[in-house]
């Protein structure tokens, strides 16, 4: 199954957050959008997952246009999500906040036309879920309970437990720190699958590279480069928009070393944009 954006374009009010972008995303591989912030990122999977209307274009799955259609019928059609803050339901357990994944009617039974699980079908696939993200032994535990790092594993684990063929995570390392992020990339990159497509918006740059498959660049909206980990690494475009030119760069190092002159400044502050 694929998913095609053709001609996207965002408009909030005069803001144009996205503008004509088009992409494909096959099942079988692991795509990152990246950027900086403000770039559109999170605006594509709001689109795609339904929470944002399409200004113009059209967000295609397979033969359906998704374009108009409500976020419980995206996700019918086979479309799963993360969002970058955590949207946990505090108040339940780690099994049910899994459990409620499967209603009203999850894409397995809508789209294949099975007829709906039953209760002990669908716990077993929870506890199986449970199993393969590490959270067997907090199964009954409340998710607000959870200390942060396992909360992005549910989060996670949410996105997968439908089988959902396209998966969409909104920064799932961030907050992290570094060992809890090194261990989200290799458990992203173990849940890739010839079935599934999984598109991974993230700032962090060791798990961007290690685990895509294809790289898309955003910046103010637009498509800037598009590819290869390695063929992104070396795109001067690409380092521009996140250092700034080789001018501003120098522009910021004389400000730095003024600054640093007169008493102090963080070393590199100002530099990255985020
Ligand atoms: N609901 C909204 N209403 C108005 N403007 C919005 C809305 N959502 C996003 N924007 C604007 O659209 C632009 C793109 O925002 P978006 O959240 O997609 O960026 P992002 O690339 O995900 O950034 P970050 O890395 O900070 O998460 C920004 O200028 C943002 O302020
Ligand atoms: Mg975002």
């Amino acid at each position: 199954m694929a998913l095609a954006l053709e001609n996207v374009s965002k408009h909030f009010g005069s803001l144009v957050a996205i503008k004509n972008l088009s992409l494909t995303f096959d099942v079988g591989s692991v795509y990152s959008i990246i950027g900086p912030n403000g770039a559109g990122k999170s605006t594509v999977v709001n689109m795609i997952a339904g929470s944002y209307s399409v200004t113009s274009g059209a967000i295609r799955l397979g033969a359906s246009v998704l374009n108009r259609l409500p976020k419980h019928r995206v996700a019918q059609l086979g479309i799963a999500r993360t969002y970058q803050n955590l949207r946990l339901f505090d108040g339940m357990t780690v099994l049910e906040n899994l459990e409620v994944c499967f209603f009203p009617q999850s894409w397995l039974t809508y789209l294949t036309g099975a007829r709906r699980l039953g209760k002990s079908e669908r716990l077993d696939i929870c506890h199986a879920c449970l199993e393969r993200f590490g959270l067997s032994d907090v199964a009954d535990t409340l998710a607000g309970d959870l200390p942060y790092g396992r909360q992005k594993i549910l989060e996670l684990a949410r996105a997968f437990v439908t089988e959902a063929p396209i998966v969409l995570l909104d920064e799932p390392a961030a907050g992290l720190n570094h060992t809890e992020t090194k261990d989200m990339a290799a458990l992203i990159a173990s849940l890739k699958r010839a079935d599934r497509a999984i598109i991974l918006v993230e700032h962090d740059m060791d798990m961007v590279m290690s685990i895509s498959d294809r790289i898309d660049v955003l910046n103010y909206g637009e498509l800037l480069c598009s590819g290869t980990p390695e063929l992104v690494r070396t795109n001067e475009k690409v380092q521009e928009a996140y250092l700034g030119t080789t001018e501003e760069l120098d522009t910021i190092r004389k400000l730095a070393q003024g600054r640093r002159a007169q008493g102090g400044l963080r070393s590199n502050a100002g530099i990255v944009r985020h």
